[in-house]
């Protein structure tokens, strides 16, 4: 549903109220946050106007909006002193990953990086920075970027989080480390999609000894399924938004049904929201977490895909009561992460350069990925079939009549195009065959037919022989 003003208004008297956005602060523009939420800009216009009026922002013209630099706040909310008070008294195998190549999974258009406004960033965040900056890096993150963090999750995912439920990390594996460590014990049953993440499958398959899967279909996981055979897991680790690999989203009753069996049997649900940002059919849905009213899901985020992998920075918003576990458990086992790219990102995310960075690329991997299938369609008619879905950053080439999309892709790779075969995402639900394939870097139509037409002779040999 899209907010109203009086939702946006309310939201943004919350965050300044509890002293997440400071006087002085910029808010973005109207269009920027029109656009981001898929409402009018009057509506954003009227929020602002109440706000204004109440004395919260000041209008500057051309310099835009502000937090008004001269309020004083009789006290900070509640939300943030419960936190505080929930902190403080614990304060005690064969990787394609690497491979140079084309049709790359999960990397974000290169060529449409804003390069000129990252190195000026990048540049005052050096001049900027303090001696105390050059200690130890705070452990759960750099406050500012975790503030900007829990403000585009609120605003965009539809959570409801304080800046202390952010806890920074360096990317998926650190995630794992961290929650199994933090929430769980040797011998827990973990269950994962099946088909799920490869790379997180291959993970956890090395950190845990109780893993198992549940199905994935056309609504998502099969949580009738988990419930049955699997009701005793304390980890489920999710991709609802969008699901890796297959692109469907999880239905809204299973989300219900989902979140009703953690909050009955006390499970932790991990949802791993790793490209909900890019949907191009419709309004990008809120997260599984924005329902989520008994804190049981652990909400991974990251910047791989949204700015780039190279970053290695992700987060986890950590459920309110188990924070200062979080922090107990970090303390023995992470380090921080480095504070000088913390800050170039908060920048980047507080100046409002990240919104409109995503609204370039959804409408970019929207066009690249209807170049891509036009390409595919004419290279390899009948051969392929893609089932096109609303979202996402890669595509799935069915193979019509064959299973060999193993040996299909090492022809690929040898052609350095580096897709990967679909069977290899699953481990014992009836496994369907193809190859998975990022288009977001193929700036063309010409292109993608060039690219695409390296391993046909090939192609056609193997699969003939089929
Ligand atoms: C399903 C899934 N989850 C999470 C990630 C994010 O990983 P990281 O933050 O380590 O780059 C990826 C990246 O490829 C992914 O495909």
């Amino acid at each position: 549903m899209k907010p109203g003003y009086k939702a946006i208004y309310e939201q943004y008297r919350l965050s300044i109220t509890s002293g997440l956005l400071k006087p002085g602060d910029k808010v973005p523009a109207v269009r920027v946050l029109a656009n981001e939420l898929g409402v009018a800009r009057k509506t954003v216009e009227t929020a602002w106007a109440i706000l204004v009026g109440e004395g919260y922002l000041v209008s500057q013209g051309a310099r835009g909006t502000r937090v008004n630099p001269d309020l004083v706040l009789a006290r900070q909310s509640t939300v943030h002193s419960d936190i505080s008070a929930a902190e403080s008294p614990l304060r005690t195998g064969d990787t394609f990953r690497d491979l140079p190549g084309f049709l790359r999974l999960g990397m974000p258009s290169l060529d449409a990086f804003p390069y000129k406004k990252w190195l000026l960033l990048c540049g005052k965040a050096v001049r900027a920075m303090q001696p105390m900056e050059m200690t130890n890096p705070p452990l759960l993150g750099y406050m500012p970027l975790r503030e900007a963090i829990a403000q585009y999750v609120n605003i965009s995912r539809g959570l409801a989080c304080t800046p202390e439920q952010i806890f920074i990390t360096s990317g998926y594996n650190n995630n794992l480390r961290l929650i199994l460590n933090t929430l769980g014990n040797a011998n827990d049953k973990v269950v994962f999609e099946d088909p799920g993440y490869f790379f997180g499958q291959q993970a956890l398959k090395r950190a845990v000894q109780n893993l198992h899967y549940v199905p994935v279909d056309n609504q998502g996981l099969n949580v009738g399924y988990l419930q049955h055979y699997h009701s005793d897991a304390h980890f489920v680790f999710v991709t609802p938004s969008h699901h890796s690999p297959l692109a469907v989203t999880l239905s809204l009753p299973r989300k219900h049904q989902l979140l009703d069996w953690a909050r009955q049997n006390n499970r932790w649900i991990i949802e791993d929201d790793y490209d909900g940002e890019f949907h191009y059919t419709r309004k990008v849905l809120p997260a599984l977490k924005s329902l989520d009213t008994h804190d049981r899901v652990i909400y991974m985020g990251t910047f791989s895909k949204t700015v780039m992998p190279a970053l290695r920075v992700s987060y986890i918003v950590m459920p309110r009561a188990t924070v200062a576990q979080f922090r107990e458990a970090g303390e023995l086992t992470e380090s921080g992460q480095p504070v000088l790219t913390q800050k170039i990102l908060a920048a980047f995310l507080s100046e409002g350069h990240f919104y409109k960075h995503l609204k370039k690329m959804r409408s970019l991997y929207s066009q690249r990925r209807k170049m891509m299938l036009a390409a595919l369609e004419q290279v390899y008619p009948g051969i392929f079939n893609v089932e096109v879905n609303d979202g996402g950053m890669h595509i799935i080439a069915f193979l019509q009549n064959s299973t060999q999309d193993v040996d299909l892709a090492h022809i690929w790779q040898s052609h350095q195009l580096q897709v990967s075969p679909l069977s290899r995402w699953y481990n014992q639900t009836s496994k369907r065959y193809g190859l998975i394939m990022g288009y977001t870097n193929v700036r063309t139509f010409e292109e993608a037919v060039a690219l695409l037409q390296r391993p046909a002779r090939e192609t056609q040999a193997l699969l003939s022989v089929t």
